[in-house]
């Protein structure tokens, strides 16, 4: 068995185009977005301690990182090895590398599972089959699943002028958000919701992520929901929610809609709704189907 020798890197030089096109002729599920995802692990938030590794010139890739929140639990980012060199010892000889990185780092838990805000899925997709059967031999176990739902977006009417007028009639503004609304708004979400998802919101509004972006629905001065497109994956979307006591009035349906026609605007067929809870709503709102479905998998360090 010949392993590519790993090496640890400085993460911006995810950047390096011989690494993008790596992780594109690996993540053949992903290939249109490679560039936007390798962009968005190569300039994590400024608090995350994030390692990118490297196999060889560019045979293969591997980005971990602690846990924002629980400093003894890692992640696995991603992990792309080339087909010409797989099958070779490169993909296990990267992963123990991004698992010593971690563990030097204090970490005592391994997980493939999405580390949010900054993610590019919330695990491991089934279909890339082989790493599934990587993390398996490698000691990993399943321990939970998410899934996303998919809105196509070439059949579905997104028009919400008629549940606007109405709910302009109840004092309800529906709108995008603007750099202005950022302080207010992520102190409602952080108030309301959790600092994972005030962090998302940060990063769709985030000027340098023209692609993304966030509406709110707002009566008085209060803020009554939010949905987000683009945080970390121009054809993603999420997170959303509407403040419990305003449920009902047809909100999240607009504030959804209403990023829908921004993704479909910018050129996107198939929105990908991220780690999606409300099936029901998904599917009721905007015809969205179950598709991708991901294994989370972990393994504690010994
Ligand atoms: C997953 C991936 C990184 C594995 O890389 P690799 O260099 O081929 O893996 P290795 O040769 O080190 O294999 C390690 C172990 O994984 C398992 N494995 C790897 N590929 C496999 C396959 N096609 N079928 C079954 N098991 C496989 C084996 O158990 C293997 O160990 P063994 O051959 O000694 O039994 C590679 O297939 C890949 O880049 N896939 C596409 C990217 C991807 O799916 N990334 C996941 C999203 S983060």
């Amino acid at each position: 068995m010949v392993t590519s020798q790993v090496r640890t890197l400085p993460v911006p030089g995810l950047l390096r185009p011989e690494l993008i096109a790596t992780c594109q002729q690996a993540l053949d599920l992903d290939a249109d977005e490679v560039p936007a995802m390798v962009r968005r692990l190569a300039d994590p938030p400024s608090q995350r301690r994030s390692y990118a590794l490297v196999a060889g010139a560019a045979d293969g890739v591997a980005v971990a990182s602690v846990d924002d929140r629980e400093p003894t639990v890692g992640h696995l980012d991603l992990l792309a090895v080339r087909p010409a060199a797989q099958g070779h010892g490169t993909g296990r000889a990267l992963v123990l590398a991004a698992e010593q990185a971690l563990a030097a780092a204090g970490v005592r838990e391994v997980r493939w599972a999405g580390n949010p805000p900054c993610y590019l899925w919330p695990g491991v997709d089934v279909g890339y089959t082989p790493a599934i059967c990587c993390a398996l031999a490698l000691g990993y176990q399943q321990y939970r699943a998410a899934h996303n739902v998919v809105a196509d977006l070439r059949a579905i009417d997104l028009d919400t002028t008629g549940t606007e007028t109405r709910l302009a009639a109840a004092g309800v503004t529906v709108r995008a958000a603007a750099p202005a609304d950022r302080t207010m708004l992520l102190d409602w979400a952080r108030s309301t919701w959790n600092d994972t998802w005030a962090d998302e919101i940060a990063a769709a509004l985030d000027p340098d992520r023209p692609t993304g972006g966030c509406h709110i629905a707002i009566r008085d001065v209060a803020v009554l929901g939010f949905a987000v497109y683009g945080a970390n994956r121009p054809s993603w979307f999420g997170p959303m929610g509407t403040d419990p006591a305003a449920r009902g009035l047809g909100v999240g349906s607009v504030l959804l809609r209403r990023c829908l026609a921004q993704q479909r605007a910018a050129g996107i067929r198939r929105v990908q709704i991220a780690w999606a809870g409300p099936i029901a709503f998904y599917s009721r709102a905007v015809g969205g189907r179950l598709g991708r479905i991901f294994w989370q998998l972990r393994r504690e360090l010994r």
